[in-house]
């Protein structure tokens, strides 16, 4: 049997068509503000003497005005993303917003279903079919349980951090949009200690997060992955590129299947 994607994380609604007027009576200054340009994005990155400059990396696209009107100007005339999940594609302009420091960086472990109870083998779990379970996944540098109406502020603003942390395997490639449960995980769970690999508790606030498949799944193979994303449903936007993973997959086996 295929693999099935099985992801967590929000559940899509449906778009709802007519929004109620701005509540705001003095709407925010449209124009930029000076100290909010980027010169950065001024250049394309390979100007001669450009720091990390290496054969094989391509031009960026530039602006002065920080991309405002990236989604208008654009020459395919996308549509407005607009706090709407639009399936047919859509541009957004709303900034990335506030990065954590690398001290913060978001990560995931699965700890239910796993691979198996001994940790090295690789045989997946094997799971009763039809049996009601719990997804259980540990995240670290996540202040859970924030997760906005994802009909209509999706995307629609920026990453934010809380004010305390302000601080190949297998051989076919998923079909994404294929998969049999999805859980929008909108509560804080609960704070656990971490013990290192040297047997020591860290520091790291790290918080059991569940997910619970009712009614469990038929027998077959399976993939289960986190996707931890902002409160606006981004996914998160990390410090620096190398890194460990925020978000983890597990393989695992419902019902005995082959
Ligand atoms: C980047 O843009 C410059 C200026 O247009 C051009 O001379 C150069 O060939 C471009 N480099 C690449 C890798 O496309
Ligand atoms: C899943 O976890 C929730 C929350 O801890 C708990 O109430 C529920 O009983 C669990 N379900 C199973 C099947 O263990």
């Amino acid at each position: 049997m295929a693999n099935l994607l099985l992801t967590l994380l929000l559940l899509l609604t449906p778009i709802s068509q007519a929004l109620p007027s701005p509540p705001k009576s003095n709407p925010d200054p449209t124009c930029l503000s000076p100290a909010s340009i980027q010169t950065g994005s001024i250049y394309t990155g390979l100007e001669p003497n450009t720091p990390g400059i290496r054969p094989g990396l391509s031009n960026s696209t530039t602006s002065s005005n920080n991309f405002i009107n990236f989604c208008s100007a654009h020459p395919e005339k996308p549509p407005l993303t607009n706090g709407r999940q639009l399936t047919t594609g859509s541009c957004n302009g709303i900034p990335m917003g506030r990065i954590p420091s690398s001290d913060n960086m978001i990560s995931s472990l699965i700890v239910f279903p796993s691979s198996s109870s001994s940790s090295r083998s690789p045989e997946a779990a094997i799971i009763p079919a039809l049996r009601t379970f719990n997804v259980t996944i540990l995240v670290r540098g996540l202040s859970a349980g924030v997760l906005v109406n994802p009909s209509s502020n999706y995307y629609s603003a920026p990453q934010d951090l809380d004010a305390r942390t302000d601080s190949r395997e297998g051989s076919e490639v998923l079909d994404p949009r294929d998969f049999v449960f999805f859980k929008g995980v909108d509560d804080a769970g609960v704070e656990v200690l971490q013990t290192g690999s040297k047997g020591d508790v860290t520091a790291v606030a790290v918080r059991e997060l569940r997910a619970e498949v009712s009614g469990g799944l038929p027998a077959g193979r399976y993939r289960v992955c986190s996707m931890v994303a902002a409160a606006n449903h981004q996914p998160v936007v990390m410090p620096v590129a190398q890194r460990g993973a925020q978000d983890d997959c597990v393989r695992f086996v419902v019902g005995g299947a082959n």
